[in-house]
C-alpha cells in the first residue's frame, strides 16, 4: 500500500540527537521529594500530574480527537470488546457488577462501563479536581436512557491510597494512567487490593519497546514533552507487574480483537482498518509463572504537531522532538508496509508520514492487560 514510512535503521540516527536539553528528561518527573500542600504532603509526581491535567482538563477530550488517528469511541470500542470477553463468566445478570475506574480523568472509560449492560454501579476516582468537574458535567448531560440503569459516582483521591475497603469491587479498570504513576507497583497493589477474589482488573496503557534502550529513548522523549509522564512500561513488564498482585493474566480470545474494526481515520469504506500496523493486534508475552499469553495491542497513529500542542510543550523542546522523529523517518526512506524493522526503531515512536507524505505522525501502542484476582 505504501502509505507509511517506517524507520528501521537505528544506527543511522545520530546518537547526539538524544542529548536533549532536559525538560526533566533524564529522570522522570517524580522525585522522592514531596511538596507541602496545605497540611498534607503530595509527591512531586502527583503535583506534576495535577498541574498538567488541571491545564488540560477543559480540552482533554477535544484535543484527543485532534491529535489521534483513532477516535475516542473507536478506541473505547476496541477496549470494551476485549474486556467484555472476560466479563461473561463473571456475570450475575445485567447491571450486576460494582466497578471502579481508577484515574478516570474526564470519565471516558467510566461512562463506557456505565453505559454497558454489565454494571450496577461505577465509581470514577481521580486526583485532579478539574478533570472530575468535567466528568460530572458530562454525567449531567448524559443522565438519561441506559445510563440511568447504572449508578455513577465520581470521587477525588490518590490511586496510591484508594479510599475503599479490601475486596470491594467486581471490576477495576485503569486507562492511560500507569505511565503517569511514579511507583506503579503501589497503584497496582491498591487496584488489586480493592478488587474482589474472582473479580476482573483491566489495565490499559501506552507501552514501550521490550528492548530497554528503545524504551528508555521513548520515555525520555515522552517526558520532554510532558513532565508528568514517568514511564511507559513494555507489555511484558506491565503484565508481570499486574500479575505480581494475586492477579492471573487472561488471554485475548482469538479473533476477538480482529473483530473490533476501525471506523475512524485510516479505515476504508467498509470500516476495515487499512493501517497495517494496527492489524498487528496481539503481543505474545511470558508471564512470571512461565505461561504464554496473547495480549491485545491497539496501534494508534498520532499527529506530532497536535500531540506537542496539547501539552503546551516549549518551542525549543518541540523542535528537538520533531527533528528526531523526522530524521528517523528520513533515514529509512520509503519503506511502505515493511514492518520488519519496527521493533528496533531507535526512538520507539515508529514515526511515519501520513498519506500526504508531509504530516509527521507516530504510533502509540496501547496494551490491554486483563486479569482475574485469585
Ligand atoms: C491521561 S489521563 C487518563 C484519564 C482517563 N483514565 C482516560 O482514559 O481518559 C491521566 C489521568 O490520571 C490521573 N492520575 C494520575 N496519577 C494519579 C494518581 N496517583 N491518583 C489519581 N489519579 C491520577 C490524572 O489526574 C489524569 O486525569
Amino acid at each position: 500500500m505504501g502509505l507509511f514510512r517506517v524507520c528501521s535503521n537505528p544506527a543511522a540516527i545520530d546518537a547526539d540527537s538524544w542529548r536533549i536539553s532536559a525538560r526533566s528528561a533524564g529522570s522522570g518527573s517524580g522525585s522522592g521529594s514531596g511538596v507541602a500542600v496545605g497540611k498534607a504532603t503530595e509527591s512531586r509526581n502527583l503535583v506534576d500530574v495535577k498541574e498538567e491535567f488541571t491545564r488540560q482538563s477543559s480540552v482533554f477530550e477535544v484535543e484527543w480527537d485532534k491529535r489521534s488517528h483513532m477516535s475516542t469511541d473507536d478506541l473505547m470500542g476496541r477496549i470494551m470488546v476485549n474486556l467484555e470477553q472476560h466479563l461473561g463468566h463473571n456475570r450475575r445478570g445485567k447491571h450486576s457488577l460494582k466497578a471502579l475506574d481508577v484515574a478516570c480523568g474526564t470519565g471516558i472509560f467510566t461512562r463506557s462501563l456505565a453505559s454497558s449492560s454489565y454494571c450496577a454501579s461505577v465509581t470514577g476516582l481521580d486526583a485532579t479536581p478539574s478533570m472530575l468537574l468535567k466528568a460530572r458535567a458530562e454525567q449531567n448531560e448524559e443522565e438519561d436512557g441506559v445510563m440511568s440503569a447504572c449508578e455513577l459516582n465520581y470521587v477525588e483521591g490518590d490511586a496510591a491510597s484508594l479510599p475503599f475497603e479490601n475486596d470491594s469491587f467486581d471490576l477495576v479498570t485503569c486507562r492511560l494512567a500507569v505511565h503517569h504513576f511514579q511507583d506503579p507497583e503501589q497503584q497496582l497493589s491498591e487496584i488489586a487490593r480493592v478488587c474482589k477474589p474472582g473479580g476482573i482488573v483491566c489495565v490499559v496503557d501506552i507501552t514501550s519497546s521490550e528492548t530497554a534502550v528503545v524504551a528508555d529513548n521513548m520515555n525520555r522523549l515522552e517526558r520532554l514533552r510532558d513532565p508528568s509522564h514517568t514511564t511507559a512500561l513494555s507489555p511484558t513488564h506491565l503484565a508481570r507487574l499486574v500479575e505480581t498482585f494475586q492477579l492471573n493474566i487472561l488471554c485475548s480470545h482469538e479473533g476477538c480483537e480482529a473483530a473490533a474494526i476501525s471506523k475512524g481515520r485510516g479505515s476504508n469504506t467498509e470500516g476495515v482498518n487499512t493501517n497495517p500496523e494496527e492489524r498487528r493486534n496481539t503481543v505474545k508475552i511470558q508471564t512470571i509463572s512461565g505461561h504464554t499469553k496473547h495480549l491485545p495491542v491497539i496501534f494508534n497513529g498520532m499527529y506530532v504537531e497536535q500531540w506537542l500542542e496539547s501539552t503546551n510543550t516549549p518551542t525549543a523542546v518541540r523542535n528537538e522532538i520533531r527533528d528526531i522523529l523526522r530524521k528517523e523517518c528520513e533515514v529509512e526512506g520509503e519503506s511502505g508496509t515493511n514492518m520488519t524493522g519496527m521493533h528496533d526503531a531507535l526512538s520507539g515512536f515508529y514515526p511515519f508520514f501520513d498519506t500526504d507524505k508531509e504530516t509527521l505522525c507516530f504510533s502509540h501502542r496501547y496494551c490491554v492487560v486483563t486479569a482475574m484476582k485469585r
